[in-house]
């Protein structure tokens, strides 16, 4: 599979991951664009902006809290344990669209959570922040302070965590190989992270059953899943 970049892959100093949902489909996560994906069913707008969580923050809470729920009990894949494996090998950094924890779950050391994360929560008004640790009696669960909690996420038209975006780019722009898996680099700013590579002179690979619009500007493209695809990545570090 990555016979062509072999000696690329294994004299790499730095190896950074961008993954999306797809990496986590094999898990039993739905992605969002994908076959039977959330925004086939529901609206972004209706659930996934700020405007949304104030028009409606009790609909918004039970949609987080049913996929909180279920990536709970998921389990990390193929895919996220090679990415673990590869630790053993070279440095890894794996800079994710995902809020389900499935890469700190499988044991990948250094994960930078792009768009937030499920198992956190913060006030609207005031600086708390905090983990969710049990289901909560009533929706929207409410701050010492009185206001309202909201999920730990970006939502559409929200900035990244400044610290987090800052750490990314620095990551995608010293690598030596970028590895962008299951995601369709539709949304912004994450799908600028392969250009800051590129212009790195790192190579690019892709790891999505569907072309995606950088699948051209990749120097691989591998149309397969990342759980199959990944784990032949260690067996090039074990020749
Ligand atoms: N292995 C690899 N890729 C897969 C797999 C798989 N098993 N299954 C599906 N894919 C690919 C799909 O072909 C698709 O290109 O994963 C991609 C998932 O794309 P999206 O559903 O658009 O998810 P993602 O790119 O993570 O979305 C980005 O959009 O909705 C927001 O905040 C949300 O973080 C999310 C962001």
């Amino acid at each position: 599979m990555f016979e062509s970049f072999e000696n690329e892959i294994k004299n790499a100093k730095k190896i950074v991951f961008v993954t999306g949902a797809g990496i986590s489909q094999e898990s039993g996560i739905p992605t969002f664009r994908g076959k039977d994906g959330h925004w086939r069913k529901h609206d972004p707008m209706k659930l996934a902006t700020i405007d949304a969580f104030y028009n409606n923050p009790k609909l918004v809470w039970e949609w987080y809290e049913e996929r909180r729920k279920n990536m709970l009990v998921a389990k990390p894949n193929l895919g996220h344990k090679a990415i673990v494996e590869l630790e053993n090998h070279t440095n890894v950094v794996v800079l994710t669209q995902n809020i389900d924890g499935l890469h700190q779950k499988a044991g990948s050391t250094n994960v930078l959570e792009l768009h937030g994360s499920m198992i956190r929560m913060k006030c609207t008004a005031c600086d708390f922040h905090g983990e969710i640790t049990s289901d909560f009696e009533k929706l929207p669960p409410l701050c010492k302070c009185g206001k309202i909690l909201r999920p730990d996420v970006v939502w559409f038209g929200e900035p990244l965590p400044q610290d987090v975006w800052h750490d990314s780019i620095f990551h995608a722009s010293s690598c030596d190989v970028m590895i962008i898996a299951g995601t369709s680099l539709v949304v912004s700013p994450a799908n600028t992270l392969p250009i800051y590579a590129k212009q790195n002179n790192a190579l690019l690979i892709e790891i999505n059953p569907e072309s995606t619009i950088m699948s051209f500007d990749m120097d691989l493209s591998l149309q397969t899943t990342s759980a199959n695809a990944l784990p032949h990545l260690i067996s090039i570090f074990k020749k």
